[in-house]
């Protein structure tokens, strides 16, 4: 099978890229490099020993991902592309509308001229928006989010929905990421944000190399374990592992989906933190700030739907999300 991956240069596609090769699939890639680097393309061959077709096309472009098309027999794709900070998406929404949803509208209708009806999408457990009790479960009510990024997620997955009501031929499966964290083990590829991290792991990293004088926690008042924030971290390879079971479950299941990605279990900011210092050995100085805008104090997966259609769970524990990420930062201090 030869799977299509936008945004595939990109941390989670990246991974995802990885495992698809090592489990006997083609992989292309389409990516602008808005957010990634070509090196990141050479490094998965370098991993995996297998070629890798690149187009450096934007998919919101419909003549050049036609041209894709036409030279590539693609039988199923996995949506990765798309602007993906929060802070970022309240500052420019109509920059993250226009393109998360152009590149989604785009890719569906090349899909449906060539006749292309299997696809996962990059989803996010921000759909489960502020009111729902945890652990969230997909059977919930979605009502709204609280940032245009996460705005952009709904709505596609909605545009995926009402295809799919409409086309009986189109498989799709809404993956809902909890948090990404940690790296491929041999330390080749990883995640490599542009400027001052917004998320914890990267942050952490940062700080670890000395790039950064310390960490910020935002807040310690929430009522979690300890006061810091609480998150179900999962490591970046079960979370490529899930996609190759996703594209799996696609092909023999019509209709749509949605399933977490999460490993069901909650860690708290200074849980993360400690663990990071105790498995490295290398101190992370922090202190305590006052809360980040938006954050919710806790929330994790219920992760059984995952486990009941596609057979999968986590297998890497925080100590080795926390190690795998120290590997590839510490031989990469500068990203690619
Ligand atoms: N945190 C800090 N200091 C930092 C960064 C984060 O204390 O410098 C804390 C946050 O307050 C939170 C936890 O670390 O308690 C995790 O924060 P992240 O920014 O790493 O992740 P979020 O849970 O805020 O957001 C992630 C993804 C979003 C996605 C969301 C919901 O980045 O894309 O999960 O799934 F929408």
């Amino acid at each position: 099978m030869k799977v299509l991956l936008t945004g595939g240069a990109g941390y989670i596609g990246s991974h995802t890229c990885v495992e698809l090769l090592n489990q006997g699939f083609e992989a292309v890639i389409a990516d602008d490099f808005s957010n990634s680097k070509p090196e990141a393309v050479k490094r998965i061959t370098e991993i995996t020993g297998k070629n890798v077709d690149l187009y450096p096309i934007d998919i919101c472009g419909k003549v050049a991902l036609t041209k894709l098309f036409e030279e590539q027999k693609i039988d199923a794709v996995i949506h990765f592309a798309g602007f993906k900070a929060v802070g970022e998406s309240c500052q420019k929404p109509l920059m993250y509308y226009r393109n998360n949803l152009d590149a989604t509208l785009t890719l569906l209708e090349v899909m449906k001229e060539f006749n292309v009806n299997k696809i996962v999408f990059s989803s996010s457990a921000t759909v489960y928006g502020e009111n729902n009790p945890i652990p969230y479960v997909e059977t919930m009510p979605i009502t709204g989010c609280t940032n245009p990024y996460g705005w952009t997620k709904l709505m596609i997955e909605q545009i995926l929905k009402d295809t799919a009501n409409a086309d009986p031929d189109l498989s799709a499966v809404l993956l809902r990421y909890f948090n990404p964290i940690g790296a491929h083990p041999s330390g080749r590829i990883g995640e490599d944000p542009s400027g001052i991290p917004n998320n914890l792991l990267p942050y952490v990293a940062k700080v670890a190399t000395g790039k950064l004088p310390k960490l910020g926690i935002f807040g310690d008042d929430y009522d979690t374990v300890d006061g810091t924030g609480v998150r179900d971290y999962i490591h970046v390879v079960d979370l490529a592992r899930g996609h190759v079971a996703a594209l799996q479950y696609a092909d023999t299941h019509k209709g749509v989906e949605a399933i977490n990605l999460g490993s069901g279990k909650g860690h708290s900011v200074l849980e993360v933190v400690n663990t990071f210092t105790r498995v490295n050995n290398i101190p992370v100085p922090y202190e305590i700030k006052p809360r980040r805008a938006g954050d919710l104090p806790e929330f994790y997966a219920n992760a059984e739907k995952a486990k009941e259609l596609l057979g999968w769970e986590v297998e890497y524990t925080l100590e080795d999300m926390c190690r795998d990420l120290w590997n590839w930062q510490s031989n990469n201090p500068d990203g690619y």
